[in-house]
C-alpha cells in the first residue's frame, strides 16, 4: 500500500561514495536544482528536478527550497540525554566532572516525569539541530530509557538507545544491583528493540564504573540479542586509561577489557577513541566497531585531540558525536566546526565533504545503518536536513562570496548553528520548521501530519 507522496524542491547534495578515500570533492553528488519525493517514510525517487518532475503527478505537494540546501539529516553517535541541563560545566576533566556534575545530575531521573519531560525537550533540540538519527545514553534507571524511546516513537525517529549499566565507582544510588542492570536491560529490549525504528544498544557506561563481572554478562546479553548495539566510552582521556590500568592489571589494553567481554564487534560504538594506539585502531577495524568522534567534548573537558585521519585510514568506521553534555550543544554544525580545529591542531585539514561525510553517511556507516539513512538515495528512509547559507547576516556576507556548494558547506560549519537548520523532515514528514508556518510551497498548501513544533 502507498500512502501519500510530498516532495522537497531546491540545491541538494548526496555522497557517491566515501571523501576519505580518494579526492573529497569527487565524492560529491550536487544537484542545482532537485526533486526528492517522498513515499511512504522512504526517498522514492531523487533527481534533477526538471527530469524528475514530469514523472510525478501534477498534484504531487513540493515544498520548495529555491535558497536552501537539502542534504541527509545528521547522525549523532554519541550523546547524553540526561547531561542537556548541565551542559557547560565548570573547570573540571572528565573524572571529577563526572562527581561533581554528572552524576548528581543523573540521579534526578529516578523521577520518571523529570524523565519525559527532558527526553521531549532533547528530542526537540536534535530536530532543531538538524539531526534525525543519534545513539543515546539513558542513565541507571530503566524508565529514563522507556521516556526517551517513547517520545522518539511518538515522533518517527530512527534512534538508537540504552539504559547505563554501572556497578561500581558510581554513587550508590546510580548503581545497578548484584543483578548488573541485566534484566531491566532485557525488559527492555524486548519492550523497544526493532519497534518502529527503534534500535537498543546495551550501554556499558565505560570500564572504570563496570565489574568484570558486568561487562560479561553484557557481552552475553549482547550475543543472545542479534541486531542490538553496544555503545560505551574508550580512551577518552590519560587519567581514565591509567585508571583502567589499575582496575583490570591483566588487560594488554583499555580496548581489550571490552574485547574480552565480547562487547567488541559490529554495531558496537566506542565513543572517542583519543588516546589509541596504532594496534588498538587495526583492532577496532578488525572487529568492525564504530568510534563515535566527539570534538567538541574533547575539547571541552581537554580530554585531548583525536586522530581522525589516521583512525579513517586504518579503515576504521568513524561518526560524529555531540557528547552533550560534556559537549557544548546538540549543533551538527557547530560539532563539525570544532572537528575542523581539532585537525587543524593535529596538522591535518578536514574537508567539508569529509565534514559532512561524518555527520552522516560516515555516521550511519559506524552504526551499521548505511542501507538506512545517511544518504539521499531512492529507497533510503526519508530522514533530510534543509540548510539555510543566509541564515544569519554574517553566513549570508561569507556565502556570498562562495565559488561552490563545498566551500558553502564548510562555511555553515565554521558560523553555522540550528539557526542555519531551515527544515527538518523525518520519515518524509515535516517535523522541524524553522520559519513556523512559511514552509514554502511550491502553490500546493503545506501537507501531511504535523507534529508539535519545538
Ligand atoms: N565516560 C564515562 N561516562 C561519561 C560521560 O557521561 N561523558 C563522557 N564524556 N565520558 C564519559
Ligand atoms: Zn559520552
Amino acid at each position: 500500500m502507498t500512502g501519500p507522496a510530498l516532495a522537497l524542491r531546491g540545491p541538494a547534495f548526496a555522497f557517491r561514495h566515501n571523501p576519505f578515500d580518494g579526492d573529497p570533492d569527487g565524492a560529491l553528488i550536487h544537484w542545482p536544482d532537485a526533486l526528492v519525493v517522498m513515499r511512504d517514510g522512504r526517498i522514492a525517487a531523487i533527481g534533477d528536478h526538471a527530469a524528475e518532475r514530469p514523472r510525478h503527478p501534477d498534484d504531487l505537494p513540493v515544498h520548495h527550497y529555491p535558497d536552501g540546501i537539502i542534504g541527509p539529516g545528521f547522525v549523532d553517535t554519541h550523546v547524553h540525554y540526561p547531561q542537556l541541563e548541565m551542559t557547560g560545566a565548570y573547570g573540571e576533566t572528565l573524572l571529577d566532572w563526572l562527581t561533581r556534575y554528572t552524576y548528581p545530575t543523573e540521579a534526578g531521573f529516578a523521577d520518571p516525569a523529570h524523565c519525559a519531560r527532558i527526553a521531549a525537550l532533547f528530542l526537540q533540540a536534535l530536530l532543531r539541530a538538524g539531526t534525525t538519527t543519534a545513539a543515546v545514553y539513558c542513565t541507571v534507571h530503566e524508565h529514563s530509557a522507556d521516556a526517551l524511546f517513547a517520545e522518539a516513537d511518538r515522533l518517527g525517529l530512527r534512534l538508537i538507545a540504552g539504559k547505563v549499566l554501572m556497578d561500581r565507582n558510581a554513587p550508590p544510588e546510580l548503581r545497578d544491583g548484584e543483578d548488573h542492570g541485566i534484566p531491566a536491560t532485557r525488559r527492555l529490549i524486548g519492550r523497544w528493540h526493532g519497534r518502529g525504528r527503534l534500535l537498543y544498544a546495551i550501554t556499558p557506561r565505560f570500564a572504570p564504573a563496570c565489574t568484570d563481572a558486568a561487562l560479561e554478562a553484557a557481552g552475553r546479553l549482547w550475543h543472545e540479542n542479534p541486531g542490538t548495539y553496544v555503545q560505551t566510552h574508550l580512551c577518552e582521556t590519560e587519567d581514565e586509561i591509567a585508571w583502567v590500568r589499575e582496575l583490570f592489571p591483566s588487560a594488554p589494553s583499555y580496548l581489550d577489557v571490552y574485547a574480552r567481554a565480547g562487547l567488541a564487534g559490529p554495531r558496537a560504538v566506542m565513543g572517542h577513541a583519543v588516546h589509541v594506539t596504532e594496534g588498538d585502531l587495526s583492532a577496532l577495524r578488525g572487529t568492525g566497531c564504530g568510534v563515535a568522534h566527539c570534538p567538541s567534548s574533547n575539547l571541552f573537558l581537554g580530554s585531548g585531540l583525536f586522530r581522525l585521519h589516521d583512525a579513517t585510514a586504518a579503515g576504521v568506521r568513524v561518526g560524529l558525536g555531540s557528547d552533550v553534555g560534556a559537549g557544548t550543544g546538540l549543533s551538527t554544525l557547530r560539532t563539525l566546526g570544532d572537528a575542523y580545529k581539532v585537525a587543524r591542531l593535529r596538522g591535518a585539514r578536514l574537508h567539508p565533504v569529509q565534514a559532512f561525510w561524518l555527520a552522516t553517511r560516515g555516521g550511519a556507516a559506524a552504526l551499521r545503518l548505511e542501507d538506512r539513512i545517511g544518504n539521499l538515495a531512492a529507497g533510503l528512509e526519508a530522514d533530510l536536513v534543509v540548510l539555510d547559507p543566509r541564515a544569519t547576516p554574517e553566513l549570508a556576507l561569507r556565502t556570498g562570496r562562495s565559488p561552490g556548494l563545498a566551500d558553502t558547506l564548510f562555511a555553515l560549519t565554521a558560523l553555522g548553528d540550528e539557526r542555519a537548520v531551515r527544515a527538518t523532515y523525518v520519515a518524509g514528514r515535516l517535523v522541524h520548521d524553522r520559519d513556523g508556518a512559511g514552509c514554502p510551497g511550491e502553490g500546493a498548501a503545506l501537507s501531511g501530519p504535523h507534529p508539535p513544533r519545538a
